[in-house]
């Protein structure tokens, strides 16, 4: 197994409770989601189509897409509803230093 490297992706204060950003790290579309005092990390951009989930509706754990509300569960990033079958790429997630850090392979 390769060793995970952490990259720094924001401040730890900068992801708003129940709510997404969308943020560029490390030349990826990340988005940044916080629920119930954790942090969590996908792709940014739908497996459906080339919209910014950022721009979507947070629900508890799921993301809608804005362009054609498929949902995907950000904890794994599992499709949830038509018309997304693939999931969504996820990174683990650390909070260090008030620093929030995600891990690429
Ligand atoms: Fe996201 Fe179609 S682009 S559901």
């Amino acid at each position: 197994m390769s060793t995970p490297t952490w990259i720094d992706a924001a401040a730890a204060d900068a992801v708003p409770q129940d709510d997404v950003i969308g943020l560029a790290v490390d030349g990826r579309d990340i988005a940044l989601y916080g629920v119930d005092g954790e942090v969590f990390a996908t792709d940014n951009i739908c497996t459906h189509g080339h919209a910014r989930l950022c721009d979507g509706f947070l629900d508890g754990h799921e993301i809608e897409c804005p362009l054609h509300q498929g949902k995907f569960d950000i904890r794994d990033g599992r499709p949830m509803c038509a018309p997304v079958t693939d999931a969504l790429r996820t990174y683990p997630v650390k909070i260090e230093g008030g620093r929030i850090f995600i891990a690429v392979a």
